[in-house]
């Protein structure tokens, strides 16, 4: 990861969290926590637990002062090896699942199918990830970095429904997408 305060110049997490359908009653499972920065957004939106997992210890180590710093008590900040391990979190036990600036991993459509596995009938998935173009100024390389479609079809694959695509007219760099495991009260 970049130093801390170049990765946040990129982006408003309240925002992007808010218009990715980020709200609610329900737990929240992060795969990558990075910083924390999008883990805070949410977990002021939310009134369950905020579980954010990361393989770097440093990282989570920075994601648990920073909802410390904002005096949130719903972040259970943990380490974890999600592709080796799974999440960890019960099947079915979550209303909403955040996969930010990670689909570039080897095997995505595994990680969707965690990410399925841990959902509740009706509860939602936000996708983000670098728009795939020269000028970004970070993101994996253009080689690796998914496309929306990309993402779209390996989620499908996954087995969830697409919801649609999101304008994340607060953050130039990147797109959006909410998906939902189908079932649920609508
Ligand atoms: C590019 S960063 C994105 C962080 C955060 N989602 C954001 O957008 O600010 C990807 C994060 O995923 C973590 N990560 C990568 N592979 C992982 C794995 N197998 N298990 C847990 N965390 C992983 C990295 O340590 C890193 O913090």
């Amino acid at each position: 990861m970049p130093d801390e305060a170049y990765w946040e110049s990129f982006f408003n997490p309240d925002c992007i969290v808010g218009r990715l359908d980020c709200y609610g009653p329900a737990d929240v499972i992060e795969f990558g926590c990075g910083y924390g920065h999008f883990t805070v957004a949410a977990a002021k939106l939310v009134t369950g637990t905020m579980y954010a997992l990361d393989i770097d210890p440093q990282m989570v180590a920075a994601t648990a002062s920073r909802a410390a710093d904002a005096g949130l008590a719903n972040v259970a900040a943990l380490e974890r090896d999600f592709i080796a391990d799974g999440c960890g979190r019960p099947d079915g036990s979550a209303g909403y699942a955040m996969l930010f600036n990670i689909l570039h991993i080897e095997e995505p459509v595994a990680l969707l199918r965690e990410a399925y596995r841990t959902l509740a009938p009706g509860g939602k998935l936000g996708m983000i990830h670098w728009k795939h173009d020269d000028a970004t100024p970070r993101g994996p390389s253009l080689a690796i970095r998914p496309r929306p479609e990309q993402c779209r079809r390996w989620a499908e694959e996954a087995g969830f429904e697409y919801v649609r695509d999101e304008d994340l007219c607060c953050c130039s760099w990147h797109w959006g997408m909410v998906l939902q495991r189908p079932g649920g009260r609508g």
